[in-house]
């Protein structure tokens, strides 16, 4: 007897690809109230901008002390050649397709719904769960701040989480509500209701202040540099995988990861973007490049300074220059505060204006509800969905122990990239004559180590970050199927 074909009807419908005739109509709509304004050079800033945050200045410290040592600099060139294979395949995608749903839309034309909904779903542990993470990090950095350099201190009950997150269990503190991060997100949230214009040029003050200030600790740090503390680059293997050697600069690669991770956020900004078939690439690629340079950079300025067994320490960069530069350097460790609150506040409006743009796309797709797709009149911004996310980043980051989360969105992201390099071999096959105005180089090499990069960091993530990521991932498929699946406008065109 032959099966009945109703569940292979239902296997089909979960694989249904999005139509490029389709895509090339959202992408040209100039109806939908979107405003095309950003230029290369705002993108290459943009991209900056969600990149150098936390990971260069305290997650290199903490991935040298504990696995890489000075071969950290080796960790930041691995996971550099992972983001720009992926990043080079987030190219040929956003000149072809320049939508804002990014990988989620790219995935909806290669792979089909179900899969696009997934992507679309982990997404949100990139921009909405690393936004808060890093809102975190910054109202860390901004207490003390106040307090060493204006004299004000603010009730610590008032500027931290009520939870916390320690082996294994969550607990529960002496605090309230983190007020800090919560009215960070908020002001970071308006701006972004207000106009992409607007947003971009805060992001471009903040970036030249960051990097302004990097490369001073590159330039006035290589002085400091004493050879001894960089030899062995590469410290040997303790025995255990993972601490010190070649497996140590693998798994460092994993840590170091996060600070790479928002390049991608650009791809988001495709529908606001004046010449997207030329100007993506540069927007990723050119920020991803000269973040790499500046983190390799910083990584060896920083294990020579100081031993790498001293660096794990909450404001690595900061210990450093004071350790071996004393009061000469006072300006500068001033300078390192001022440019790390920038660098934060940076990365977290980037991420928050990538989330709501992908939500946006979802609603258009029926996946989400209509009133997600909906455009401010006259600020031409996906307001609903930028309130709802600063909303509920901020109450992540106002209450939640976010250290719970800092492994997930790592390894969600790199799940994300792995998809996009396996999407283009795909699509490739699939759609070869589709107008691709940039060509990712050597295909299929270039996405195939990109995955493979991509999925080697995963690897030696610890068990309950893959089993929290697999819970998330879960939900997602439940919401699927009770909402998006019978939502879909794909489903009801056909
Ligand atoms: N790359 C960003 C950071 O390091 C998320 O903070």
């Amino acid at each position: 007897m032959m099966d009945s074909p109703v569940p292979f009807n239902h296997m089909k419908r979960l694989f249904r690809t999005k139509p490029l005739a389709h895509l090339y109509a959202e992408a040209n709509d100039t109806t939908n109230g979107l405003k095309r304004v950003l230029t290369r050079t705002s993108l290459i800033s943009l991209g900056i901008g969600a990149v150098i945050g936390t990971g260069i200045f305290v997650l290199t410290g903490h991935a040298a002390a504990d696995f890489a040592g000075p071969a950290v600099a080796l960790s930041y060139i691995l996971s550099g050649f992972g983001c720009l294979f992926a990043g080079l395949c987030y190219a040929e995608y956003s000149a072809s397709l320049p939508i804002s749903g990014s990988a989620y839309t790219y995935t909806y034309a290669t792979l089909g719904e179900f899969m696009a909904w997934l992507i679309g779903w982990d997404l949100i542990l990139e921009y909405l769960f690393a936004a808060s993470t890093v809102a975190v990090g910054w109202s860390k950095h901004f207490t003390p701040f106040l307090k060493d350099f204006f004299g004000i201190v603010l009730p610590e009950q008032w500027c931290r989480a009520p939870l916390d997150y320690v082996d294994g269990h969550i607990t529960t503190t002496a605090h309230f509500v983190n007020i800090p991060a919560i009215l960070l997100v908020w002001v970071i949230t308006a701006l972004l209701v207000v106009g992409i214009r607007e947003s971009a040029r805060f992001n471009n003050v903040m970036v030249a202040i960051k990097v302004t200030i990097i490369l001073l600790i590159i330039g006035l740090g290589w002085g400091y540099i004493d050879w001894n503390n960089l030899t062995p680059f590469i410290p040997e293997n303790t025995g255990e995988p993972g601490k010190f050697g070649w497996s140590g600069i693998l798994k460092g690669s994993g840590v170091i990861f996060f600070a790479y991770i928002g390049f991608d956020a650009v791809s988001t900004a495709a529908q606001e973007t004046k010449n997207p078939q030329k100007d993506m690439f540069w927007g990723m690629i050119g920020s991803l490049a000269i973040c790499a340079v500046l983190f390799v950079a910083v990584s060896v300025v920083l294990c020579g300074m100081v031993s790498y067994k001293e660096l794990h320490v909450d404001a690595p960069v900061v210990y450093a220059l004071e350790k071996v530069a004393g009061d000469n350097l006072k300006w500068l460790r001033m300078a390192v505060e001022i440019a790390v609150l920038a660098g934060l506040s940076s990365v977290i409006l980037v991420l928050l204006m990538g989330q709501p743009r992908i939500f946006f796309s979802m609603a258009r797709d029926g996946l989400l509800p209509a009133i997600f797709a909906k455009v401010h009149p006259s600020y031409g911004t996906p307001y609903i969905t930028t309130l709802l996310t600063g909303f509920v980043c901020s109450l992540l980051a106002g209450f939640l122990p976010l250290n719970l989360l800092g492994e997930l969105v790592s390894i969600g992201t790199l799940l994300a990239f792995t998809v996009i390099c396996i999407g283009i071999i795909v699509l490739r096959k699939t759609r070869p004559d589709m107008p691709r105005p940039y060509r990712t180089p050597w295909v299929p090499l270039v996405p195939i180590l990109g995955a493979l990069i991509c999925l080697a960091q995963t690897v030696l993530l610890p068990g309950d970050t893959w089993l929290r990521l697999f819970i998330w991932m879960a939900i997602g498929v439940v919401i699927y199927f009770s909402y998006g699946r019978h939502h879909s406008r794909l489903r009801h065109h056909s």
